[in-house]
């Protein structure tokens, strides 16, 4: 198994850094002469990017037209009560009604209200939807400070397809500030799998703040694959570009 070392940009604050990857998705959208498929993440992290984009499309410098999107993961068991704080909520306030994307366009590995009848049910499905529509071009990731990526947690397996998975205490406490509480968290999200992610055909993973500096820095002493910062996984990717904010904790430890 091959190990690559990503692209590592420290950036001097996050406005920057939001900057670098809202071009890098312009640039990515604007050069293809075809259609084109991005990878994209929920979570605080990305929040500020998509408002670029939303800003450069109004601003007629990017058009969303021939983009197809397919998120990261969903949570599973959501009443309708909870819509809007499903993935799906987020995605469509944030960035897809803001923009000309065709919304039959835009993909997650399960509807937010899904019931899940059957434990046959197949999640994988969505691994072969995107290797259908031709792949990954650009995925955008966040971090855990547990090092998951998508709801990928350590111990996660790097030939995990999409499936159904439990959030671990950790994800479920950090993810509670969108909730009343911890209480109200879904236990378990469908979640693209750690091999689903190496399809891309180019990953940015983005790191903002003192609490991801743990995971970022496992991946970065990290020589291969280990299951317990399941993010040592983009180590097996040619084309890995991190992007962080953390100048002074990266240059001062
Ligand atoms: C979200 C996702 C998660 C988040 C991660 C960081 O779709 O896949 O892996 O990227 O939990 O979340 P934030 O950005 O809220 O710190």
């Amino acid at each position: 198994m091959n190990i690559y070392k990503p692209n590592f940009l420290i950036f001097k604050d996050k406005n920057e850094a939001d900057t670098f990857v809202s071009k890098t998705i312009i640039y990515t959208i604007n050069k293809s002469k075809s259609k084109i498929n991005l990878g994209l993440a929920t979570g605080s992290t990305p929040i500020d990017v998509y408002k670029n984009l939303v800003k450069a499309y109004k601003s007629e410098k990017v058009d969303f037209i021939k983009v197809s999107t397919f998120n990261l993961d969903e949570y599973v068991g959501l009443t309708s009560n909870y819509y809007k704080k499903s993935y799906r909520y987020f995605m469509d306030n944030t960035l897809f009604d803001k923009i000309n994307i065709n919304m039959n366009n835009t993909f997650f590995p399960i509807n937010w209200n899904a019931e899940i009848k059957s434990s046959r049910t197949k999640f994988n499905e969505y691994d072969e939807l995107i290797a259908k529509k031709g792949g990954i071009d650009l995925q955008i990731l966040g971090i855990g400070e547990n090092g998951h990526i998508a709801f990928n947690e350590p111990g996660t397996k790097l030939n995990s397809k999409t499936s159904k998975v439990n959030l671990t205490p950790e994800t479920i406490e950090a993810n509670s500030r969108f909730f009343k509480d911890a209480n109200e968290v879904p236990r378990t999200s469908v979640t693209m799998g750690l091999n689903t992610i190496l399809q891309a055909k180019k990953i940015i993973l983005i790191a903002y703040g003192d609490k991801k500096l743990n995971a970022l820095k496992a991946l970065l002493s990290a020589d291969s694959f280990n299951e317990e910062w399941p993010c040592t996984a983009l180590l097996l990717h040619p084309n890995v570009t991190i992007v962080t904010d953390l100048i002074n904790s990266i240059c001062l430890n």
